[in-house]
């Protein structure tokens, strides 16, 4: 993991946010080539929803009336208990002191579950994670709203206007990705709980008393979706929750787990939310939220399938899956180490390198010419610097699954190298089909 994060800094994917200050806890900024591979998941989410008729795209506000957030049970119920050690002033969730350290730096390597006994902690508090802030001039109560915890109530919200807009018919689904904030007690491991993320969600209402059978294809459809995308299947697994710890809202709920370098944790929630959602928005805002099924004459409540899933969380667990250690040949036929990302190509940052082999003659114009073919429709980058075999390496490493290459046959014959990441098999086709070559290579969604 530490590798990791030093990677993700040193090429350009993930920055501690504000750093020359010192950084802010639980943020983090995203890079020249952390923002293409994010946005190049969200853009396989939004592909894999709202490509299909049967689900709606939205995107609603983060600041929502505040009344939303007692309907959706956020005021009285997103608390975590929280312990503060009076002796070193350090906070814990007081669910998760087992696994925590000290937060004295003298004290290294002690764990805080040694100070809890010693009797150093406080009594349990409820702690509320939304993150409050006012709304106009006045800052007083009347004045607060929240910057949102979870994307999904905006949908929940706008079920109707979405409904009749699109004329959509019960079944389908409502997709919205964007901010949400957690004043998280903890933070932890690197993007894995941060206090703001992105997350990708998709709202499906159903006909009550079809919902088990929508739950079962929505958790199939969403594993298939990670699989698809190149994930290790050995590294993904089911956690079912519990009934005594299902959230107020679920009548059943399922995470699919990656097995990060610091144990399983959550990428993605799929709940079965019943109707508590909207019953509970019809009854604080007065309207009626049902919906009527001119097939049959029914008015009813649809019942919501969600699934959840984490933009940062799932962007985290791409980065770890591609990497690769692997025994690979020198230009000269010894064997080194090779660090290489292999991203499923649709999620590559940058999709094509364009190399001169030397920088003379007419080998970097050529190469220039091809970059800038390349341009209008993938993101390419240009290297002329160091030995070929030490440019392969570095866009090994940023996960580029093609480089193409100049050398002295193409002043001859007119053709280049592509190089394959992962093979690293080598071919040779006419400088002019290379738009072409990528274009095939990307063709699908
Ligand atoms: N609307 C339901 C909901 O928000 P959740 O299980 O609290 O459910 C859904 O969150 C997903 O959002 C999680 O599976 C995770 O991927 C992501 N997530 C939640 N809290 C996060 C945090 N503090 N940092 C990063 N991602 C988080």
């Amino acid at each position: 993991m530490d590798k990791l994060v030093s990677l993700a800094k040193r090429r350009g994917f993930v920055f501690q946010s504000s750093e020359i200050y010192g950084g802010l806890n639980g943020c983090w900024d995203y890079g020249p080539l952390g923002v293409e591979l994010l946005n190049n998941v969200k853009d396989q989410w939004w592909k894999a929803m709202t490509f299909r008729e049967d689900i709606e795209g939205i995107d609603a506000s983060i600041l929502m009336h505040p009344r939303v957030w007692e309907a959706s049970g956020h005021v009285a119920n997103f608390t975590d208990p929280m312990v503060d050690c009076r002796e070193c002033k350090a906070r814990f969730r007081a669910d998760q002191i087992e696994d925590a350290p000290c937060g004295n730096p003298a004290y290294k390597g002690r764990k805080a579950s040694k100070c809890q006994a010693e009797g150093k902690f406080t009594e349990a508090r409820q702690f509320n994670l939304m993150f409050k802030t006012f709304i106009g001039p006045l800052e007083d109560e009347g004045s607060v709203v929240y910057l949102r915890p979870e994307t999904a109530q905006g949908i929940y919200v706008n079920f109707l206007n979405v409904q009749s807009a699109s004329r959509q018919k019960v079944p389908f689904g409502i997709a919205q990705i964007g901010k949400a904030f957690r004043n998280e007690i903890n933070t932890k491991n690197f993007l894995f709980r941060t206090r703001e993320f992105e997350q990708m969600e998709m709202q499906f209402f159903v006909k009550p008393g079809t919902d088990v059978g929508w739950f079962e294809y929505w958790k199939d459809q969403r594993m298939r979706w990670f699989v698809d995308l190149g994930m290790t299947k050995d590294k993904l697994q089911w956690h079912r929750h519990e009934s005594e710890k299902l959230a107020h809202y679920a009548k059943d709920a399922f995470d699919i787990e990656y097995q990060f370098p610091f144990g399983w944790g959550e990428i993605e929630g799929i709940h079965n939310r019943t109707d508590y959602d909207l019953s509970r928005h019809e009854e604080y805002s007065g309207k009626s939220l049902k919906y009527f099924d001119e097939a049959t004459k029914e008015r009813f409540t649809p019942y919501i399938i969600e699934t959840s899933a984490g933009a940062s969380r799932a962007f985290m667990a791409f980065l770890v899956d591609a990497y690769r250690e692997e025994e690979a040949p020198t230009a000269d036929g010894k064997m080194e180490v090779r660090a290489v990302m292999k991203f499923n190509k649709k999620l590559a940052p940058v999709k094509a390198a364009v190399f001169p082999l030397v920088n003379r003659d007419g080998m970097p114009e050529i190469a220039k010419k091809i970059e800038l073919a390349l341009r209008p429709h993938f993101r390419v980058f240009y290297d002329d610097s160091g030995a070929v075999g030490r440019r392969y390496r570095r866009q090994d490493e940023i996960g580029t699954p093609f480089c193409f290459t100049v050398d002295s046959q193409t002043l001859g014959d007119q053709t280049v190298t592509v190089r394959e990441r992962d093979t690293m098999q080598q071919e040779r086709l006419g400088a002019d089909r290379v738009v072409r070559y990528l274009k095939d290579q990307f063709d699908t969604i």
